[in-house]
């Protein structure tokens, strides 16, 4: 059976910015933003974004275009056979797992919200609202729907699930969120919300420096989607003519702008509401903050009720995007490595995260480990392995690779990248991954 590829290059970039736009950008992003010092911490993560998102994004795809393969078959064959390689490939594949494990959780909770909105639900009292469906029974069945959404996306395959969906759904996304930011930007009150997410606060950056650069290194790969191998997957589905630099760095400014479109709808939102919401304090009170805080905001505004349906649908797409692209990996695996059938593959891995995924939504001790803490760790990885991979492993071949479809002054570019992805881009990597696991072990370096 011939391997599926995109139909265009439109399908495959708007794929491959509706897996890195997700609950990352909307609910991770504000979350972290506000327990790091509001916009000294949106500095140093698009400053990463740039260093190291964008050469890792490039790094991926190289590995996945060569390939043509899931990301343990991947890095096995282009190490002609190497089973410590194909190890950390596969390393990838079960990250997948563990991601999605905690995502499609929040995305029942999203899920939920959405359906709520239509009633008005949790307007009487968001914060009582939002602590008996978070964890439980009602959390299980909310990400079992979720999870259902995302595997009917996948059985479809890549040009008539991934594609069809991701074509409609990101531009859906875009002029939902600037219509929404339009309108939260011009609150009375948003104007406290935009300093402490724009005004750059040098203070809080010089005194917390290591704590802030972890987090938003961390938040840069989850929101790029690296150290998975979802770019790998997405990539292992294109031909020789794309240009991936231009690709990538397209999908980067995408996400990005999305990203900090959708800090432009929270954050005016936490702020501009009046009595209980009292800003960064509101949103850095853990996962679940923001839900509360939002439903509250809602609650109190003018047509709340109708944006709200509107906020929270365009979140159910963005995070079925992103949840698709998870299970699309280890059904790659499955179907290129074992010969299985796409919707038998599908359908096994479902079952897997179902119950995966009902342990987070059982234990709310196992979902605060897993969405943080295990994550980072897990991305930052395996993101230095296939770094490693490209620049120690693949070698020249990267720089070909890096530069079929390319025109000459992208192809130029080539050598520094793969200087910077053999050097500096690694060690920078297992300091972060050295600090956190420092960091967890309960010793503080500085
Ligand atoms: N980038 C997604 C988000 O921001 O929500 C999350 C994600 C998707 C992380 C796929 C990793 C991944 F492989």
């Amino acid at each position: 059976m011939t391997r599926e590829s995109w139909r265009t290059r439109l399908g495959f970039i708007l794929a491959a910015v509706g897996s890195a736009v997700g609950l990352g950008n909307v609910w991770r992003f504000p979350w972290m933003t506000a327990e790091n010092g509001g916009s000294a911490f949106l500095v140093v993560y698009l400053a990463i974004i740039l260093l190291v998102g964008v050469p890792g994004l490039l790094a991926e795809f190289v590995i996945g275009r060569r390939s043509q393969r899931n990301p343990a078959g991947a890095l096995y064959r282009l190490s002609s056979g190497s089973k410590s390689w194909g190890a950390v490939g596969l390393f990838g594949v079960v990250t997948a797992v563990v991601l999605l494990s905690f995502y499609s959780v929040v995305g029942g909770w999203i899920l939920r919200y959405f359906l709520a909105s239509f009633t008005g639900g949790y307007f009487g009292s968001p914060g009582q609202y939002f602590g008996a469906i978070d964890f439980g029974l009602p959390a299980v069945g909310f990400h079992v729907g979720f999870l259902a959404l995302t595997a009917l996306v996948v059985v479809g395959g890549i040009r008539d699930g991934i594609e069809r969906a991701t074509k409609v759904m990101m531009p859906a996304i875009i002029v939902l969120l600037i219509a929404l930011a339009g309108w939260a930007v011009t609150r009375p009150g948003a104007g406290a919300g935009l300093s402490f997410y724009l005004d750059f606060d040098g203070t809080y950056l010089r005194a917390n420096f290591f704590d802030v650069l972890g987090a938003a290194a961390g938040q840069a790969l989850f929101t790029l989607s690296l150290g998975v191998g979802t770019m790998i997957t997405y990539a292992s589905y294109l031909g020789d003519d794309h240009n991936l630099a231009s690709d990538g760095s397209l999908i980067a400014v995408l996400n990005t702008g999305v990203g900090v479109l959708a800090g432009l709808v929270v954050f005016p939102l936490l702020f501009a509401t009046v009595g209980e919401l009292t800003g960064p304090a509101a949103a850095g009170g853990g996962p679940g903050a923001l839900f509360v805080s939002l439903a509250g905001a809602f609650s109190q505004l003018p047509f709340g009720q109708p944006l709200a349906v509107v906020f929270f649908g365009v979140i159910v797409l963005a995070a079925l995007s992103s949840s698709i692209s998870m299970l699309e990996i280890p059904v790659a695996y499955l179907v290129d490595e074992f010969g299985l059938e796409r919707r038998t593959a599908t359908a096994a891995l479902t079952c897997l995260v179902l119950v995966t995924g009902s342990a987070n939504a059982l234990n709310p001790g196992l979902f605060g480990f897993v969405a943080g803490t295990l994550v980072d760790l897990m991305l930052t990885a395996g993101l230095a392995g296939f770094l490693v991979f490209v620049g120690w492993v693949l070698g020249k071949d990267a720089v070909t690779e890096f530069s079929s479809g390319a025109g000459s002054r992208v192809r130029s570019l080539g050598p520094a990248w793969l200087w910077s992805v053999r050097t500096i881009l690694p060690l920078f990597l297992l300091g972060t991954l050295a600090v956190n696991l420092l960091a967890l072990a309960g010793v503080s370096l500085f």
